[in-house]
């Protein structure tokens, strides 16, 4: 665990600690507010995303972006980032030795954040984070506590690309989370 921000960017920089380091042309941690109360969890960097070192700014981060304009929510206020932070050989899913050791980055950053929510957007992130016992198609939309975090499993943007049922159910599962999301901010 890293106790601050500084600890945490110095050691990611230049980090090697699984083979995703092998292909990368930039390390992806993670942006937005820092104090944010609500905080979305992805898989892991796309093309776009290892170009411009930034999360969700490809065709999923398209989708994402007009999520937020539809919801009311800032893109700045929330808090955005992946399971790891290096882009996968042509976007295969993380493995497990990869997605292990870039956990500690992840876990320091929901430390250092203490988000409210967290939204756990596809298979990926909700298996890494919760556990591999939760299948995404009866996890999603409905929230789980767990330590104080409330979190809400919901499709990958990119998954509502290649279906388009699937745009129903991610809506109603944002919905939720900005209703929630408003309560807690007028608290
Ligand atoms: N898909 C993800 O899971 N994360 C990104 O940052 C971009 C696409
Ligand atoms: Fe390090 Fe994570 Fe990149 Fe692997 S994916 S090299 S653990 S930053």
């Amino acid at each position: 665990m890293y106790e601050n921000w500084e600890e945490l960017e110095n050691s990611i920089q230049n980090c090697q600690k699984c083979k995703l380091c092998q292909n990368r042309q930039n390390i992806v941690l993670g942006q937005g507010n820092k104090e944010a109360k609500l905080m979305f969890i992805g898989e892991g960097p796309g093309a776009d995303e290892d170009i411009q070192g930034l999360p969700f700014v490809g065709k999923a981060g398209q989708l994402m972006n007009k999520a937020f304009r539809g919801l009311g929510i800032d893109r700045n206020e929330v808090y955005i980032t992946n399971i790891v932070k290096c882009r996968p050989p042509a976007n295969r899913v993380p493995e497990e030795d990869e997605a292990l050791a870039c956990l500690d980055y992840l876990r320091s950053q929901v430390m250092l954040i203490k988000p409210k929510i967290i939204v756990l957007l596809g298979s990926t992130a909700l298996k890494n984070i919760l556990g591999k016992e939760y299948g995404i198609t009866s996890s999603r939309g409905n929230w789980i506590e767990q330590k104080g975090i409330l979190y809400m499993p919901t499709w990958h943007p990119a998954a509502l690309l290649r279906d388009e049922s699937k745009k129903i159910e991610f809506w109603k599962d944002l919905k939720e989370v900005a209703k929630k999301y408003n309560e807690i901010n007028v608290k």
